[in-house]
């Protein structure tokens, strides 16, 4: 692992759509553990502290993994892309996030395939549309279609909702917290974890 990520500093730093940025690597049990979850990529509160899933969206997810009986220390968490894609607003200078653009995730899904070899978790939770899209290599793997499920395809995938899906979109979050209970019984009864 360090070296993956000694290789993708340097990588990234070369670049120049991300030279002087914050890199955001993975952090957790980097050792075979049953889950890993990949999120989209940092925002502002990852950015400054430099580890991910410390802001909003890493409160709701704490509280998805303390539903599922597990501490940040039994998985491993990190992000399809690691460098905070952001916009500036013309007349107020301000920078805000927005969505990763087709070549940040061109750039990155090879980086999170190696890092997901090196780990080898027995299951893969992605959270959000960009994290499954990307393993998976098709737009016809939406969220809305795929989520609650475990997908068995070389690798056992377990797609969920975005953890910030439940800040804008209340009505969703009756569906997390099922999908929640159904990822612990795979917990259970598949990897009896
Ligand atoms: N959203 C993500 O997808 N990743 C983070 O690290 C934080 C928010």
């Amino acid at each position: 692992m360090p070296e993956l990520y000694e290789k993708m500093l340097r990588d990234i730093g070369h670049c120049d759509d991300y030279a002087n940025r914050t890199i955001v690597l993975g952090e957790g049990n980097a050792d075979s553990p049953t889950l890993v979850f990949v999120g989209e990529a940092p925002g502002a509160t990852e950015e400054m502290q430099g580890r991910p899933f410390v802001g909003t969206a890493g409160r709701n997810l704490d509280e998805m993994l303390e539903a599922l009986g597990c501490a940040r220390s039994d998985i491993f968490i990190t992000n399809l892309v690691k460098v905070r894609p952001v916009k500036r607003n013309q007349t107020t200078g301000r920078l805000s996030n927005r969505p990763p653009t087709r070549d940040e995730v061109a750039f990155f899904v090879p980086y999170l395939l190696e890092e997901l070899a090196l780990i080898r978790p027995k299951c893969v939770v992605t959270l959000g549309n960009f994290a499954l899209t990307a393993l998976v290599g098709s737009k016809d793997a939406t969220i809305g279609r795929m989520h609650g499920k475990l997908i068995r395809a070389g690798f056992d995938l377990f797609p969920l909702y975005h953890p910030a899906a439940a800040i804008y979109n209340r009505k969703l979050r009756e569906v997390m917290q099922e999908d929640i209970l159904k990822l612990r019984n795979v917990l259970e009864e598949i990897y009896e974890a």
